[in-house]
């Protein structure tokens, strides 16, 4: 992806830092977890170098490109079963979120950590009120805390009975050496699990929407699946799914895009704004499977903070996209858009449901 100096600091600058929001008083956070974490151990979403290296280095092999084509054969398969019983059922109409969008990425995810999936509605349901804009600051501690406890009876478990997966090679080869303590492990965890499923989920639930909503880009997207991958690139740029933005603290003074911003100021890096930059992208409103200037969107993060997973979440995109209008090739959307609840209370967007029929 080419840089824009303009718009940008450079790729490697650290001074907008996450680590000293939480010795910022009044600074305004995306949820009111944020707000009241000051005793949960940091993981490296809020982590500044060196430290972010040193706890990033420690999962960056499991989310490498080559690691991702090898899960690949894996996700097909798990998309097919859960279309298989999609298919199967009479109901009509059916949630694709529940179906489909939430499953996916949460089976995947598990698969990756050795977490029960049959444990899922315990996550799923904590997951949603840590990234709720409305939930209290002690019900989001609350999930935290019972997300935690399950975690690290699952971090005993692999300590006594280690398998092939990455919670286990963090248990054996960081915690055992004394490389990561045990809260700081949990806390990691924490993060992976639950980004792992819900910023792919509700892109898997508005991509399907949106190109319901836009037939004669799906007609182009069926005539030619070689086009899936830079549809899904178009997808992420368009939803921007972060749509709260990150948020940082200047430890220097930065210059970014001609403006000083001063040690101690508040930064968002607004990627949702960004994606509809109109001096980068053209027409940036516009839903468009062939633009050329696709990869120049921010959907997941810019710099030392992007998106560990974003080959992963890449990979589940492009196979869901494919399989979901190859196997049910008359989908349409059941009921009213303008009566479809879209997640606005929510640090991440996307549907809490997605009614679908065929
Ligand atoms: C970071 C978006 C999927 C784990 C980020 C950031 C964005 C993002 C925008 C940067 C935050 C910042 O600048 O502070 C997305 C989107 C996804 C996705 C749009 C799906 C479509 C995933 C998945 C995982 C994951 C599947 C799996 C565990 C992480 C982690 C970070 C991160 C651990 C923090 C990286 C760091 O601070 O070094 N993601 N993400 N994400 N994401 Fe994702």
């Amino acid at each position: 992806m080419a840089d824009h100096p303009q718009r940008r600091p450079a790729r490697r600058d650290r001074r907008p830092s996450p680590h000293a929001i939480r010795a910022s008083p009044g600074f305004p956070h995306v949820t009111p977890f944020v707000e009241t974490r000051q005793d949960v151990p940091r993981t490296i979403i809020e982590m500044d170098f060196p430290e972010h290296t040193t706890y990033r280095r420690m999962i960056t092999k499991d989310f490498l490109h080559r690691r991702v084509e090898q899960l690949r054969p894996r996700i097909e398969n798990i998309i097919d079963d859960l279309l298989d019983t999609m298919l199967a059922t009479e109901e009509r109409p059916v949630d694709l979120v529940r179906a489909l969008a939430l499953p996916v990425p949460s089976i995947v995810i598990c698969e990756l950590l050795g977490v029960p999936y049959q444990d899922h509605a315990l996550f799923q349901t904590r997951s949603n009120v840590l990234f709720s804009r409305e939930a209290t600051a002690e019900q989001a501690m609350t999930c935290f805390q019972e997300l935690a406890g399950y975690l690290g009876e699952l971090v005993g478990k692999k300590a006594a009975e280690p398998g092939d997966d990455l919670t286990s090679r963090l248990v054996t080869e960081q915690l055992m050496t004394g490389a990561i303590t045990p809260e700081a492990l949990v806390a990691m965890l924490v993060l992976l699990l639950t980004a792992g499923h819900e910023t792919t989920a509700n892109m898997i639930s508005l991509s399907a929407l949106t190109l319901l909503q836009h037939p004669e880009q799906l007609a182009k997207l069926r005539a030619d699946p070689d086009k899936v991958p830079t549809a899904v690139e178009e997808l992420l740029r368009y939803h921007t799914v972060a749509a709260s933005g990150a948020r940082r603290v200047a430890v220097a003074d930065i210059e970014i895009g001609g403006q000083l911003v001063r040690a101690g100021e508040g930064v968002i890096l607004a990627y949702d704004a960004a994606n509809r930059d109109g001096s980068v992208f053209d027409d940036p409103d516009a839903f468009d499977i062939d633009r050329s200037d696709v990869d120049q969107h921010l959907a997941f993060g810019y710099g030392p903070h992007q998106c560990i997973d974003q080959q992963l979440a890449r990979a589940e995109l492009q196979i869901v996209t494919r399989k979901l209008f190859e196997r049910v090739p008359t989908l349409r959307l059941a009921g009213d858009l303008a009566e479809l609840p879209f997640r606005r209370d929510a640090a991440v967007y996307g549907l809490q449901e997605l009614p679908v029929t065929w």
